[in-house]
């Protein structure tokens, strides 16, 4: 099962995480059991998986994770996302990102989380402050390690200039492109960490017709416009493979529930790089068809 998963450091924060993170965004659901987590968490540590990702948003995914990973919390560099949800606590204020943390820490049943991120928070809320404030202070207290922030275009470059966090997280993938040539060279050059989501573009090759999900159908009719051309290479090794080594990524975050699913994307990355002759064609398709493209949240 052992392959060969590049670690990469995550920006200056003085974490190291595998380059293929665990995106846990589809194991909340009634369609999945404790023991499915269990066997997934397994396989991404066998595969030499340090990354998790996972939010309030995700359904169960926080509380299943937190006990799928009692006894082997120090594997993995853990990461969620919050700044609403709280029950009798207005969202995006100081107190929801504390009561946020706090809840986080326990249903994540951990004392420390490695990086919080403000999910999706407008820019006029991060330029308010408050929400920054209080994610610091709970650095400052010893709940969180690093403060993070995930969202898109102007929101994102904001945060990424902002000097506020140590980590963003953003949509990079075949259909993703745009921050390749934005806010990814910013992030590197303020040493800003990159965890890439939807790496795989939500796999938009899967669907004969637009699917129904407004987000994979905007996938789909970006992946129909672009008509790329594989190489001879399988759809999904080729989109984890563009999104690990775009310039500026420190890992890309998976969506699975399957540990197979997981696997494959950790063999293709452990095959390195896109040869030119494949990347190329893939940048002049986005920059001849999806100049403009927005952010996908
Ligand atoms: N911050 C945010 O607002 C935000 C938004 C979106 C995503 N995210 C993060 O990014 C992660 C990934 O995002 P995502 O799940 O939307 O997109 P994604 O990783 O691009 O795509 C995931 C989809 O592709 C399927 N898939 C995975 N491997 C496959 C393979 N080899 N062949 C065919 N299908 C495959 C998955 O289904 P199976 O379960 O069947 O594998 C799932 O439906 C999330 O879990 C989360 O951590 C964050």
């Amino acid at each position: 099962m052992s392959v060969a998963l590049p670690s990469r450091p995550l920006g200056s924060t003085g974490l190291a995480v595998s380059a293929l993170g665990l995106g846990a965004g589809r194991i909340g659901g009634p369609e999945t059991t404790d023991a499915d987590v269990d066997r997934l968490l397994g396989t991404a540590l066998e595969l030499g998986v340090t990354l998790v990702d996972t939010a309030r948003s995700y359904g169960a995914s926080e509380e299943r994770l937190g006990r799928s990973l009692q006894g082997r919390r120090r594997s993995v560099v853990l990461s969620t996302k919050l700044g609403y949800g709280v029950p009798g606590v207005p969202d995006w204020t100081g107190p929801s990102i504390e009561a946020g943390v706090d809840g986080a820490l326990e249903r994540l049943r951990t004392e420390i989380i490695d990086l919080v991120h403000l999910h999706s928070c407008p820019r006029e809320v991060l330029e308010r402050g408050e929400v920054i404030e209080a994610l610091h202070r709970s650095v400052r207290m010893g709940k969180v390690r690093v403060a993070a922030y995930s969202g898109e275009n102007e929101a994102l470059d904001w945060a990424v200039r902002s000097g506020a966090f140590g980590v963003v997280q953003c949509s990079v993938s075949l259909v993703d492109q745009g921050v390749l040539s934005g806010a990814l060279p910013e992030a590197e050059r303020r040493g800003v960490g990159v965890l890439a989501k939807r790496p795989l573009g939500n796999a938009p090759w899967r669907f004969e017709t637009r699917p129904d999900a407004p987000d994979v159908a905007e996938a789909w009719e970006r992946f129909g416009v672009l008509q790329l051309d594989p190489a001879g290479l399988a759809w999904d090794a080729l989109a984890a493979r563009f999104a690990a080594f775009s310039p500026g990524v420190s890992a890309i975050l998976v969506g699975t529930a399957s540990p197979a699913h997981l696997a494959l994307a950790a063999r293709a990355i452990a095959e390195g790089p896109l040869p030119d002759v494949v990347l190329d064609p893939i940048h002049a398709a986005h920059a001849r068809a999806g100049q403009g493209w927005p952010g996908r949240i």
